[in-house]
C-alpha cells in the first residue's frame, strides 16, 4: 500500500515505475522531499502568518487565473503567500513532468494549496472533513473519470502528518458498493451523451462554468464519497484500516479517487491537485471509471 522511493532510488526508477505505483493505489513515499522547497524565511512565513490571516478551508492558488483564495489576495501577505506556491507549483510540475512524462501529458495543473490549521479536532462539516476516511470525488468539477493526482509535502519542522486509510476503490466497491447504492449487476455506460458533452463544453467557456459541471461517473463518486463519510459502520470497520505517519519534510503522492484516505493529525502541508486524463492510464481496469462502468467485472454478491 505504500512505496519507498530514497533520492537514490529515483535516477534509476524507469518512466513507469512511479506511476504503475500510483495506478496500483499504492502511496508513492519520499523521505526526503525530491523537489526544492521554499526558502526558510518562506515556510516560516507560510507557517507563522497564514493561521491567523485564513479566511477559507485552505490557501490555495490557482495557476488558471493566476490568483490565491482564502486570504485577503490584495494585501502584502497575500501577494507573497501567491509568490511562494506559484514557485512551488511549479517545481513541483518539473518534478511529476520529468518522473512521469507519459502520464502527466495532457494533464491539468489544479491548485497548490497550504493547509495552516491543525487537523485533529478541526470540527469541519462532515462532507468537507479531512478527518473521515473517503475517496476523493471530482476536482475543480467534473472529472469524467480522468484521475486525481495529489502531490504532498509536510512542511511541519516538528511532527509528523497521520493519514488512515481503509484500502482502495475496487475493494471499496466490491465490500460497500451496493450498501452505497452505486454497485451495477451489469456493464453500464458512464460515457457522456451528445448533450451532456455540449452541455460540459458551455460550462467550460465559463470563468466558474467548470465548477459546476457533473457527469454519471462524477455523481457515482460523490455518492460514495459521501456514503463513507456519512456511515458510522464504515468509519468504524477496521477490515483494511491501515495508519501511515508522514515525517516532517518527507513527501507523499498518491491518486487520491483510488486509495481512500483521512488525514487525522498534522498542521502544515503543502498539496499540489493534478488532473491525470484517464487514456494514459496503462493500467485502465483498476481506475474507478472502468470498476463502476462494470467493464472490469460486474458486482459478484
Ligand atoms: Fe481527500
Amino acid at each position: 500500500m505504500i512505496s519507498t522511493f530514497s533520492l537514490a532510488d529515483l535516477p534509476s526508477a524507469s518512466p513507469r515505475t512511479l506511476s504503475d505505483t500510483l495506478e496500483k493505489g499504492t502511496i508513492a513515499f519520499f523521505p526526503d522531499v525530491p523537489i526544492g522547497l521554499p526558502a526558510a524565511d518562506e515556510l516560516e512565513f507560510l507557517r507563522n502568518e497564514m493561521p491567523r490571516l485564513i479566511e477559507s478551508k485552505n490557501v490555495s492558488y490557482h495557476p488558471e487565473t493566476k490568483h490565491i483564495t482564502g486570504i485577503d489576495a490584495a494585501s502584502k501577505a497575500g501577494k507573497r503567500a501567491e509568490g511562494i506556491l506559484r514557485a512551488h507549483s511549479e517545481r513541483v510540475q518539473s518534478f511529476l513532468r520529468a518522473a512521469m512524462p507519459e502520464l502527466t501529458e495532457g494533464w491539468t495543473v489544479g491548485t497548490s494549496s497550504f493547509r495552516p490549521l491543525e487537523e485533529k479536532g478541526r470540527g469541519l462539516g462532515p462532507h468537507a472533513s479531512n478527518e473521515l476516511v473517503h475517496v476523493d470525488a471530482g476536482a475543480y468539477g467534473a472529472t469524467h473519470g480522468d484521475r486525481i493526482l495529489r502531490f504532498f509535502i509536510n512542511i511541519n519542522p516538528d511532527r509528523d502528518r497521520v493519514w488512515t486509510t481503509k484500502g482502495i476503490f475496487p475493494e471499496l466497491y466490491e465490500r460497500f458498493g451496493r450498501a452505497a447504492g452505486i454497485a451495477s449487476e451489469k456493464s453500464r455506460s458512464l460515457e457522456r451523451g451528445p448533450w451532456n458533452a455540449m452541455y460540459s463544453g458551455i460550462l467550460k467557456t465559463f470563468k466558474k462554468g467548470r465548477l459546476i459541471d457533473t457527469s454519471p461517473y462524477d455523481r457515482l463518486m460523490r455518492q460514495f464519497h459521501n456514503y463513507m463519510k456519512d456511515t458510522p459502520e464504515f468509519q468504524n470497520d477496521s477490515h483494511g484500516h491501515r495508519e501511515f505517519r508522514f515525517p516532517p519534510f518527507s513527501a507523499w503522492m498518491v491518486f487520491t479517487d483510488m486509495v481512500s484516505h483521512a488525514c487525522i493529525e498534522g498542521q502544515y502541508a503543502l498539496v499540489d491537485t493534478f488532473v491525470i486524463p484517464l487514456r494514459n492510464c496503462r493500467l485502465p481496469e483498476l481506475a474507478p471509471f472502468h470498476i463502476l462502468r462494470g467493464s472490469h467485472r460486474a458486482i459478484s454478491h
